[in-house]
C-alpha cells in the first residue's frame, strides 16, 4: 500500500475510524485534537452530513467544542474507500447492541471487515466491545493484515476527559503484529496512562471483566443499601467506610434504582452468556443481573407505602437519561419504572433537562414538561431518577405548594434531604434512614 496521503506533513500518523457514535467520535475528535489527520467514516448518511457541517447530534460534555475547534482535520464520509486511501490504522468503533438472545450482535464488525479489500495491510483496531475469541476469528481470516484489540473504558457525561486521561490504555495484538501494536501504543503515549500490552483474548477480557466488575459494584451497594433500610443504617456513611479501605476504595459504590446504559447491562448478559457458551455457569453474574432489575422496580413499593394504590396518581419523574449529563436513554431505569408506574394506573409526567426529544419514542404515553417546576405541578409524588446537578438548585418550598402532596423519592440520594424536609417534603432516599417526616 502507497504511505497514507492523510498525514499533511505533520508526522503524525492519519488515523481512519470506522462508526462515528459515541465511542467514535470521541475516538475522532480527540486523536483531531492531538494533531492527526482524522477520516471518520459512518453509514448513516445524515449523521456525516450532519457532522460535515459541525453538527454533533449528541449531548457530551466538550464534544461540540473539540469537533468545532479541529474541523480542518476531521474529514467525515460514508465512503470506505476514501479511509482506506488516507489511513492504515482503522479503528472500528462500530455498535455491538444484544441480540435477542442476549449475546453481543456482531453484525457490524463482519460488516466493517468484509469491506477491507484482500489483502490489504490495513490494520483494525478493535475499540467496539465484542466478546473474547472474536478478535483471534478476525486475525485468522484476515491474514496478513494487522489486527489490533484497543478496548475502549470512556463513560458517557465525561467521555473527552476520560479518553484523555485514561487510566490504562490496553492493546492486544499476537506477537506477528507487534509492530502494528507499537504504533497504536505510540498513538496514545502522548495521554500518560499506562500501557498494557497483552494478547487479543486477554484485552477482550480485560473489557468485559471490568464492566462486569463495575457493575456488580453497584449491585452489591444497592443489596447493602435495601439491608441498611431493614436495621436502620445509612448506606452513605457505610460507603464512605468501606471505600476508605484502599482494597476497597471509594468509586462506583453510589446506590440508586439500578445501573443502565448501553453497555453495563449488554456486557454483563455478554459476559454471562460466553461462560454459558462454552460451558461454564458464571452464577454471580445472574445474581448481579437480578438484583439490578428488582432495584428499579423499589422505587414503586416506596410510593405505594406513601399512597397506597397509585391508580390515577400523579407521579413526577425528574431525570430521564441513564445517567447525568447525557442525552442517552440506552437501558435507562426510567424506561422501566415508567412502564411499572403506568402499569400500575399512575399517570407520570417527566423532565429532563436533553434527553426528552430522545426519550419521547420510548415513553409512550408519559407526558412530558418544559421544565422541573412543570412537572411537579400538582402531582402526588416526585422521583428523582437522574441526578441532573440543576435538579439541586429548584426552588423545593415552592414546588412543595405545587405540587398535591410534597413526597419524593430520592432514587439516587442526590437531593439535600433536610432541606427538602425543612421545606415542607416527606423524603425518602436508597438505604437510608426516612427523616421524622418520613413515616407517616
Ligand atoms: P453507537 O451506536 O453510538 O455508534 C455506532 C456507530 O457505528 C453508529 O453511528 C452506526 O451508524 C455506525 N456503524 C454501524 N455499522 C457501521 C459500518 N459498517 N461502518 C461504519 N459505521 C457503522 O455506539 P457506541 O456507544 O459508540 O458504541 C460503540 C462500541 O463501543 C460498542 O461496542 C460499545 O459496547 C463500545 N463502548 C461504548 C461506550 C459508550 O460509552 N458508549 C464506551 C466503551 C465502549
Ligand atoms: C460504563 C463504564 O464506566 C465505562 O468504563 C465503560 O467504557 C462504558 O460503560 C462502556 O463500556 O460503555 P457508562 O455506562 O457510560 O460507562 O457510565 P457509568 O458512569 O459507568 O454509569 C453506568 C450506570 O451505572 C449508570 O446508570 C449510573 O447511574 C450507574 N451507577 C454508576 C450507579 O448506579 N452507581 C455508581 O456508583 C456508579
Amino acid at each position: 500500500m502507497p504511505e497514507p496521503t492523510g498525514n499533511r506533513g505533520t508526522g503524525k500518523a492519519p488515523v481512519g475510524v470506522i462508526g462515528a457514535g459515541w465511542v467514535g467520535l470521541v475516538t475522532a475528535a480527540c486523536f483531531a485534537e492531538l494533531g492527526h489527520e482524522v477520516y471518520a467514516r459512518d453509514v448513516v448518511s445524515e449523521k456525516v452530513e450532519a457532522l460535515k457541517r459541525g453538527e454533533v447530534g449528541i449531548h457530551e460534555p466538550g464534544l461540540a467544542e473539540l469537533v468545532q475547534r479541529n474541523r480542518d482535520r476531521l474529514h467525515f464520509t460514508t465512503r470506505i474507500e476514501e479511509v482506506l486511501d488516507a489511513a492504515r490504522l482503522l479503528f472500528v468503533c462500530v455498535d455491538t447492541p444484544p441480540t435477542y438472545s442476549g449475546d453481543a450482535d456482531l453484525s457490524r464488525v463482519r460488516a466493517v471487515v468484509e469491506d477491507l479489500p484482500a489483502a490489504s495491510d490495513h490494520v483494525l483496531v478493535m475499540k467496539s466491545t465484542v466478546p473474547p475469541g472474536t478478535g483471534e476469528t478476525i486475525r485468522r481470516e484476515l491474514g496478513g493484515s494487522g489486527y489490533v484489540s484497543c478496548p475502549e473504558f470512556l463513560k458517557e457525561g465525561t467521555a473527552v476527559e476520560d479518553f484523555m486521561h485514561p487510566d490504562r490504555v490496553v492493546v492486544g495484538a499476537a506477537p506477528e503484529h507487534s509492530a502494528s501494536a507499537d504504533a497504536v501504543a505510540a498513538l496514545y503515549e502522548p495521554l500518560g496512562g499506562e500501557i498494557v500490552r497483552t494478547d487479543i483474548s486477554s484485552a477482550e477480557m480485560i473489557k468485559l471483566a471490568s464492566n462486569a466488575y463495575l457493575a456488580t459494584r453497584i449491585s452489591f451497594i444497592n443489596e447493602i443499601a435495601n439491608v441498611c433500610e431493614e436495621v436502620g443504617a445509612d448506606v452513605g456513611e457505610v460507603a464512605r467506610g468501606m471505600g476508605l479501605d484502599q482494597r476497597i476504595g471509594p468509586s462506583f459504590l453510589r446506590p440508586g434504582i439500578g445501573f443502565g446504559g448501553s453497555c453495563f447491562p449488554k456486557d454483563v448478559s455478554a459476559l454471562k452468556l460466553l461462560a454459558g457458551n462454552s460451558g461454564y455457569h458464571f452464577q454471580l453474574l445472574n445474581s448481579v443481573i437480578e438484583v439490578n432489575e428488582l432495584q428499579k422496580r423499589r422505587v414503586v413499593s416506596k410510593l405505594t407505602r406513601h399512597l397506597g394504590s397509585l391508580v390515577g396518581r400523579r407521579i413526577a419523574l425528574l431525570g430521564l437519561a441513564f445517567k447525568p449529563e447525557t442525552d442517552d436513554m440506552r437501558e435507562a431505569s426510567s424506561l422501566v419504572l415508567s412502564a411499572r408506574l403506568r402499569g400500575e394506573g399512575a399517570e407520570v409526567i417527566a423532565f429532563d433537562p436533553v434527553a426528552m426529544e430522545n426519550a419521547r419514542d420510548l415513553l409512550p404515553g408519559v407526558e412530558m414538561r418544559d421544565t422541573a417546576l412543570e412537572a411537579l405541578e400538582n402531582a402526588d409524588a416526585a422521583v428523582l431518577v437522574t441526578e441532573w446537578p440543576e435538579f439541586r438548585e429548584i426552588e423545593w418550598a415552592r414546588a412543595a405548594k405545587r405540587m398535591n402532596r410534597p413526597l419524593i423519592i430520592d432514587g439516587r440520594n442526590f437531593l439535600d434531604a433536610e432541606l427538602l424536609e425543612a421545606s415542607g417534603f416527606v423524603c425518602e432516599g436508597i438505604g437510608r434512614p426516612t427523616g421524622s417526616s418520613g413515616t407517616e
